[in-house]
């Protein structure tokens, strides 16, 4: 597979720390990198190594500036399951970053123009030198749906019935899960200089087969893009890589 850089690590923990610490060298290198962050439950264990990084003083977050991928439409960030509230929760709270300098589209308000706003913020002093992704079951990354198209901007979209089964488990009930969310597009995602994918589980590996054995692009399987990015990075355990085939 060309371009991309496949890291293949005995198990999840592993993982989350190799993510980690790409992370760490990043921001030692530039202080105030711009990081592309992701929410669901596969980064949790990253941002619990960040957060350790941080309480030994081996990341200093003071210049990182952060934008998210995408927040449910309808939850304000005091909602437990807001996804600004899930990275205030998840890590922002528990390092020494300034908060300001940190971007989770609005859930609630004008949505269209929430929307742009995120676009706005992909780009707003230089695109993230990082994109941390985790990936749907059906391929999604962001909230970019498997579908018969793909939307380059920022935008609404309509979580597919497969999302808000996955996205379930987070909420009390099935009819709790927002049904749309304002998602960073196609193009924000590319246009960061390091997408970094991570995945776990047998729930993944018709996505990630998908990703990682040919080269074909299809919006049925939105994360197949990054085979169009110079310098994407996916990360997987050695059970998902032998479910895949690989
Ligand atoms: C949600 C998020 C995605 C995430 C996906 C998978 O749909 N919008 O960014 O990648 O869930 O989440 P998990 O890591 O919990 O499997």
């Amino acid at each position: 597979m060309p371009f991309m850089k496949l890291i293949i690590t005995d198990d999840y923990q592993e993982s989350c720390r190799v993510a980690a610490e790409m992370i760490r060298d990043l921001i030692a290198e530039k202080p105030n990198a711009k990081l592309g962050l992701a929410t669901g439950g596969t980064p949790v264990p990253i941002y619990k190594n960040l957060i350790e990084m941080n309480q030994h003083g081996e990341i200093d977050f003071s210049e990182v500036r952060t934008v998210n991928l995408d927040e449910y439409i309808g939850l304000d960030g005091s909602h437990p399951q807001s996804y600004r509230y899930f990275m205030d929760t998840n890590l922002f709270d528990h390092i020494n970053i300034n908060k300001a300098n940190t971007y989770v589209a609005s859930g609630i308000g004008n949505a269209v123009q929430n929307a742009a706003i995120l676009d706005a913020k992909v780009i707003e002093n230089g695109v993230p030198d990082l994109q941390l992704l985790g990936i749907g079951n059906n391929g999604h990354i962001a909230f970019n749906e498997a579908g018969d198209h793909l939307v380059a901007c920022s935008h609404i979209e309509h979580l597919t019935q497969s999302t808000i089964d996955a996205n379930a488990r987070f909420f009390e009930s099935k009819d709790e899960v927002p049904t749309t969310a304002i998602t960073m597009g196609m193009r924000g995602i590319l246009s960061s200089k390091m997408p970094l994918l991570v995945a776990t589980g047998a729930a993944k590996a018709d996505a990630i087969r998908g990703l990682l054995t040919n080269e074909e692009i299809t919006t049925q399987n939105p994360s197949t893009f990054l085979k169009l990015h110079s310098n994407a990075v996916v990360i997987i355990d050695r059970e998902l890589a032998t479910l895949v085939g690989i």
